[in-house]
This record gives C-alpha cells, structure tokens and sequence, in this order.
C-alpha cells in the first residue's frame, strides 16, 4: 500500500492504510471537529486517542517504515501517507528519517498531534521574531529543543511552535507518526535556512500517493 509502483493504480484518499487503529482515530478526529470550536481544546481531546495509536502494534505497514531513497525533503526521508482526507482537511502520515538524518527546518500551517512511534528524535523548534511579511525572509532563533522517545508526542497549534526540525538520535530510523488538519505534504509550506534567513517554498510529497495537479502548473 505504501509503494509509488502501485501508486497509479491504488486510491490516493480516504484510507490509503486501512486498519481499526486508523479508522478509530480518523473517527475521534471527525467528532472532535464538531465537540470543539477551538484548535486548542480539539488538540486537547484527541489526546488519549493519539495516544493509544502509538502504543498500538501491528497498523503500519512495513512498507510505510521504510526510508524513501528519492524523498522530496531529501536525506532519505520517507512521507507516506495513511489516510487523507479529500477535501484537505485532515491527514494522518508516518515519517520515516533514517539514523543521522534531520529534517530540513520547516513549517505545517495547521494544528496537529505528532509523535514517535519507533526510535527516538531530537526536535529543536524555533520562535520566529520578524513579522513575517517579507515571504523570503525570516528571523528565527530557537525557542526550544527536547528529545522524543516511543509513546511521546507534541501538538502543533500554529502559530505557536510551528517552525521546527527533527534529526534522528536512535541507531535504528526513527517513525513519527502525523495528525495534521491539512494535506500536509501537498501544501506549499516553508522551508527555512536559521543561519541566513532565506526562506524557500517547499511541498514534500508523499513518497506513496501523488499530489492534486496544480491550477497554474506550479
Ligand atoms: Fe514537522
């Protein structure tokens, strides 16, 4: 389900990966949109639900634990997506980054629940001090780092902690897995460069299902 050769020929929404672990998350997240008007509150109470996702075994296909050679975020860094909602509303993806690798710094522009499945990650998340109106500039300094074993996760309720990256500390590749109220690697985000300041336009891509077509052919 998680290999681009049969990407052509599977569903590239819905449940790409369909499991009862899956179902009963994408479920809990369904009502939460309707329980809770506010980001945070919504966040808030998917926890315990996350939470049971990462300590459950045997949903995520080993194809969709396995790094991806020709990554669109580079350092062979696997995106495969497990269920996408069509309208782009809600996604949920593993992340797979090999032992040594990092993510390039980046943004998601939605809130969400992110946490680690299998290995361990060091993330260092960055407050942005400009006031962002200047799209190819940015000033960044970090505002904290911590380190991330099996069953721990973080929420993402942008603005606030939205600009992160991970680098995997555990010998083994690290699996994070993403709940994020977007099609995250179809969306154009950002990509920052600390030292410089550049900021770069940036879509992943998902390594196991293809993005909408573009209107102007971006
Ligand atoms: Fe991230």
């Amino acid at each position: 389900m998680c290999d681009l050769e049969h990407a052509h020929d599977a569903h590239h929404f819905g449940f790409l990966v369909d499991h009862p672990e899956i179902r009963k998350l994408i479920d809990d997240t369904r009502r939460s949109r309707n329980a809770f008007a506010a980001d945070a509150e919504r966040v808030a109470a998917l926890r315990p639900a996350f939470a049971r996702l990462l300590a459950a075994d045997g949903w995520l296909p080993e194809k969709c634990a396995v790094p991806d050679r020709t990554s669109g975020m580079g350092g062979g860094i696997g995106q495969y997506a497990l269920y996408r909602a069509e309208d782009g509303s809600l996604c949920l993806f593993s992340l797979v980054v090999p032992a040594g690798a990092a993510t390039p710094v980046h943004d998601h522009l939605a809130w969400g629940l992110v946490g680690i499945y299998r290995g361990r990650q060091h993330e260092t998340v960055y407050r942005r001090l400009d006031d962002g109106s200047d799209p190819a500039r940015a000033t960044l300094e970090i505002a904290k780092q911590q380190t991330l074993g099996q069953g721990e996760f973080y929420t993402l309720l942008p603005p606030l902690d939205d600009i992160h990256y991970v680098k995997t500390i555990s010998e083994a590749p690290s699996i994070s897995i993403h709940l994020l109220a977007n099609d995250t690697a179809c969306i154009w985000r950002h990509r920052f460069e600390p030292a410089s300041g550049v900021v770069t336009p940036f879509r992943s891509g998902y390594a196991n299902a293809p993005c909408p077509p573009e209107p102007h052919g971006t």
